[in-house]
């Protein structure tokens, strides 16, 4: 996720772009970048490995009437100047947002037509296409550059020989244009051009905007016009730092449809039936020569190491052990370097995860980091990195980077199991066929929080929660668990199902709402005998279940369906239920739900 932005009037260009991209560092903050066209028409750049701050104080004093700016999550390349945007090739300069998926063979095509590459990012390629098909309409260049690409972008293109108009264009990332008096405006979001209009277009998928001071034009690909609706925003900027809602926690609960399908994005080979994993580093021959897999994390992140277990063992065959962080650093672990020690870690920072990487690489294992943030600790000490490419997540409460964790799980469990023929190209097609409806499903879902909002209304007096769930609704059990007690203070156990028998179960009476994690599934008749096991003895039952699913209604008090899935994939699914359900108890306690009490979004001690 990065943020773009680009300004045509007569305005201060330098100072718009700078207060612009500061708006939009929720998207991303590890590098920025701007050109303009100063007024003797050359093009300025200015790119910095570091923050807006940061890129302010290199740019001189310089009158500009045109400009784009860029502040950068990393996906491709790390955080360097080099990689920072605009990418430029003769007179073009572009900034992107989104991912280029066939970049490679694009960039390879590129090069032998002797095009020079400086980056390595996928942007540069979009770079040096539109500067290949430039002949002197710069509108058609880009879309017939456009028209060789693949993946997701939100761009905004400027040259030198063309100082009175902007490009840009969107294909599934975010774009709006701020109309002005005589001044117009191209972001990502509503609040980096909020001070200076309230006057918004949205953009829509697969078109192109042709931007001018005194116009704004919009055309599908094929260069039609299209008509579009003026917006006016009532928002003040705080709320829309929060793009309208009123914590980061839900704006980060519903992008998960958005955050979901980049975790995704150029990672399915459904004609293959397999998981490209480019940034992993190792063969099929040596996914096979791993014995054993040890999954390391903390908190959230534990959860989602725990669904991994249950993956790798089920899908791959391979044998499987989670731990925390803090337990692994003072245990005594059998490691040797036919284990495989993955660490996840959504900061990427985490001391304990951090201490635990350090300790089997001393046993020689090869470690495998699944993180969110490009260029962290973990992403140089340990031997492979995979992005979870959710985004900055400013919430202290882990939602879309759970998620975008789980994803990459199942492609990581599904690539494993295909190198050590453990499934047929077929099932693995299915499974990722099915991944892809997923952001659809969690669509459905957050559509339909009503009746989650009332069951947590229902319950809100309740002092102690359970959740229960079996097999691989385990780990959605703990997360919903710890959910709720961290941005609601309510106090709340996450069991397996099968264990309340033995001591839990004694806690069990009519005030102490139970959560079930009950799709349809191989546990299926295991969580419903549980299921009554609890009815027995007073409690509220607030079944998760699939959509379809009539015999659950005969024993919950309340049914919170999920759209049906391949039973694997049910996790992504019910995580988000549990995500809102701990949301709306808190919102009705009136609690800190961004900042709860006594927690830090990153733990960089120990
Ligand atoms: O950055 P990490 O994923 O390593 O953080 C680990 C935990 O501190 C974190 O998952 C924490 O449990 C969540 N913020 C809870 O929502």
């Amino acid at each position: 996720m990065c943020g773009i932005v680009g300004y045509i009037g007569d305005g201060d260009t330098v100072t718009i772009l700078l207060e612009s991209l500061r708006r939009l560092e929720y998207r991303g903050y590890d590098s920025a970048g701007m050109a303009i066209i100063d007024d003797e028409g050359n093009a300025r750049i200015f790119k910095i490995e570091g923050e807006i701050s940061e890129l302010e104080s290199i740019i001189p004093g310089i009158s500009s009437r045109v400009g784009i700016g860029h502040t950068r999550w990393a996906t491709h390349g790390r955080p360097t100047t080099e990689n920072a945007h605009p990418h430029c090739s003769g007179n073009i300069c572009v900034v992107h947002n989104g991912i280029i998926e066939n970049y490679q063979e694009l960039k390879d095509e590129l090069i032998s037509e002797g095009f020079v590459f400086i980056s390595d990012t996928d942007t540069e390629v979009l770079a040096h296409l539109i500067n290949k098909y430039d002949t002197g309409d710069l509108r058609l260049a880009v879309s017939t550059a456009l028209g060789h690409v693949r993946g997701s972008y939100a761009i905004g293109v400027l040259s030198n020989e063309h100082p009175d108009e902007l490009i840009a264009a969107r294909k599934d990332s975010p774009l709006i244009i701020g109309l002005g008096k005589d001044e117009n405006f191209i972001a990502s979001d509503i609040p980096a051009v909020l001070k200076y209009t309230n006057r918004i277009l949205y953009i829509d998928n697969l078109e192109l905007i042709s931007v001018k001071q005194d116009s704004v034009r919009v055309f599908d690909m094929e260069g039609n016009p299209v008509e579009k609706k003026e917006h006016i925003i009532e928002w003040d900027l705080e709320a829309a730092e929060k793009a309208g809602y009123p914590h980061f926690m839900l704006k980060e609960i519903h992008e998960q449809t958005r955050s979901i399908h980049e975790t995704m994005t150029g990672r399915l080979h459904e004609l293959e039936g397999d998981v490209n994993f480019e940034e992993l580093g190792l063969n099929r021959n040596e996914i096979r020569q791993f014995q054993r897999i040890e999954i390391i994390a903390c908190g959230t992140s534990y959860n989602a190491g725990l669904l991994g277990k249950y993956l790798f063992e089920w899908l791959a065959g391979i044998h499987t052990d989670v731990d925390t962080g803090s337990e692994f650093r003072y245990s005594s672990p059998v490691l040797d370097p036919s284990t495989l020690v993955i660490a996840i870690s959504q900061s990427g920072e985490t001391a304990d995860t951090l201490a635990a990487v350090h300790e089997a690489t001393s046993y020689g294992c090869r470690t495998l980091a699944i993180t969110n943030v490009v260029g962290s600790t973990i992403f140089r000490d340990a031997s492979h990195t995979i992005y979870t490419r959710a985004g900055p997540e400013i919430g202290v409460a882990a939602t879309k980077s759970f998620t975008s964790q789980l994803v990459v799980l199942y492609l990581l469990a599904i690539h494993f199991a295909r190198a050590r023929s453990r499934m047929d190209a077929d099932r693995a097609r299915m499974l990722l066929s099915e991944l892809r409806k997923i952001p659809g499903h969690v669509s459905r879902i957050l559509e339909d929080a009503g009746t989650i909002q009332e069951c947590a209304s229902m319950f809100v007096k309740a002092e102690n929660y359970f959740f229960i769930g079996r097999n691989i609704n385990y780990p959605v059990a703990l997360e919903g668990a710890l959910k709720l007690k961290e941005i609601s203070y309510i106090h709340a156990e996450g069991y397996a199902a099968g264990e309340l028998k033995h001591g839990p179960l004694a806690l069990i009476s009519k005030d102490v709402p139970v959560v079930a994690i009950a799709p349809h599934g191989h546990t299926y008749d295991k969580i419903l005998s549980n299921i009554k096991e609890v009815t027995a003895r007073d409690a509220s039952v607030i079944a998760i279940a699939d959509c379809d699913d009539c015999e659950i209604r005969k024993f919950a008090d309340i049914v919170i369906p999920i759209p049906k899935t391949d039973e694997v994939l049910t996790p992504l699914l019910s995580s988000v239920v549990v995500q809102l359900l701990a949301y709306y108890t808190a919102l009705e306690l009136d609690c800190s739900i961004d900042k709860p009490r006594n927690l830090a979004k990153s733990v960089t001690v120990e």
